[in-house]
């Protein structure tokens, strides 16, 4: 998946238009509707403040949380209207439906640098159908489309890249800068190059394994699917967590990897405990030596020694999901050492969106990790090798002369 050849916002010229910018603002929230991270709000302030200071007339459009049945209180994108507003110190109109009478009175009004959120896009059922009709019914209200959701841009949705069949289409500067910094990761590492993956499930990571055969030096298994793999090399996992439907997986991916010469690094050893609780009573064994009554919960000792030792030779070190329950604080230990190895380690770092990128967070680490991603899913597929429909429905670059009256060089 590459960005080549793909406009992007520095190449559109602004002044007067309408432009409908995606982002993504699916950030959580507590119970009482306060936003608890949001990363994903200031990762798209550089567009976002870009488009307001070239007198753009910016509607902003994004879900929050999976809405199944119509506008919901819950799922408004008022907090995020709201934080947004704060944090640029400049005021956010919220339109109180999406492609409704409000919504388009209020983007036909917006005079030059003015911003306008729309409603939650999943109000809509069409959107995640990437209904035409819906997408041009959006793009109805705008001259340009900015995508700047990395972290939606897995999914083939109207505002996603729906929009793209209707409006002249370009990425933003999120989208560029997690292209830029993790293709560059792919495609031309400085070596060593260490990833680490956790997760519960060998089976949703099998791609992501088998794409990164190809790339690093080290592959680390951390957090459930170790489990997986330290059964197919004939341990007694107890009552950990393991697909015992894809031992014979497990086993061919541990060859491949001796075949193409990369270190695959599993635990050494476990933290373990007879319950999931975060009070269960927990202590450290080999991995030749979990007992029938026990789960594996985090990693041990000898292992953190092992992947540390890795991370600090490492020149470049990608890592998508916790090796242990770091949610549990007794279960939190191996998560912290592994995100403290990559923190001083020197490395090229970058962090996979979701629950690592969380924990790095939580830890207060996240200030020396070279690249967190705001992107979880997206990630991990791009990881994969996988096309993002949010970027390649992007405008190419025209060859040769242009008249496309959007783009500078047409100003
Ligand atoms: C995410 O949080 O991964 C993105 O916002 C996409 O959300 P979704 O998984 O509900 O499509």
């Amino acid at each position: 998946m590459s960005m080549k050849n793909k406009m992007t916002i520095s190449d559109i010229y602004f002044a007067g238009r309408r432009v409908i910018a995606r982002v993504d603002f699916n950030v959580p929230l507590d119970k009482d509707g306060n936003i608890t991270d949001d990363n994903r709000i200031v990762g798209a302030l550089p567009t976002i403040r870009y488009l307001v200071e070239n007198d753009a007339k910016v509607i902003l459009v994004s879900h929050l949380g999976r809405p199944k049945n119509g506008p919901e209180a819950k799922f408004s994108m008022k907090p995020a209207a709201e934080r947004l507003a704060q944090l640029l110190g400049r005021p956010v109109m919220l339109a109180a439906d999406v492609i409704g009478p409000d919504a388009k009175a209020k983007a036909a009004a917006l005079k030059n640098g003015e911003i306008l959120m729309l409603e939650n896009v999943r109000f809509h059922k069409e959107e995640e159908k990437n209904d035409p009709a819906f997408a041009k019914e959006l793009a109805s209200m705008a001259e340009l489309f900015v995508n700047d959701a990395f972290g939606t841009a897995h999914r083939a949705h109207a505002s996603t890249a729906g929009l793209a069949d209707y409006l002249p289409a370009v990425c933003g500067f999120l989208i560029k800068k997690e292209l830029d910094i993790m293709g560059k990761a792919l495609d031309n590492p400085e070596r060593p190059f260490v990833a680490i993956l956790g997760g519960a499930k060998v089976s949703d990571k099998i791609s992501v394994i088998e794409s990164l055969l190809d790339k690093v030096d080290t592959l680390i298994i951390g957090g459930g699917m170790a489990y997986t793999f330290l059964k197919a090399q004939g341990h007694n996992v107890g009552k950990s967590l393991c697909e015992l439907d894809r031992l014979e997986l497990a086993n061919e991916l541990l060859a491949k990897a001796a075949a193409k010469n990369v270190k695959f690094l599993l635990p050494l050893d476990n933290v373990v405990a007879k319950e999931f609780k975060a009070d269960a009573e927990a202590f450290a064994v080999d991995s030749t030596e979990i007992p029938d009554d026990c789960m594996g919960l985090d990693i041990g000792p000898k292992t953190i020694e092992l992947f540390s030792a890795a991370i600090k030779e490492a020149k470049t070190v990608i890592w998508n999901g916790p090796p242990g329950v770091f949610e549990f604080e007794k279960f939190a230990n191996g998560t912290r050492k592994i995100a403290e190895a990559l923190a001083n380690s020197g490395a090229i770092s970058i962090v996979g969106g979701g629950d690592s990128a969380a924990a790095v967070e939580q830890l207060g680490f996240a200030d020396k990790i070279t690249h967190i991603s705001t992107g979880g899913g997206a990630s991990l597929e791009f990881l994969e090798g996988k096309d993002l429909p949010g970027i390649s429905c992007l405008t190419e670059i025209p060859s040769g002369s242009c008249d496309c009256s959007s783009c500078s060089g047409c100003h």
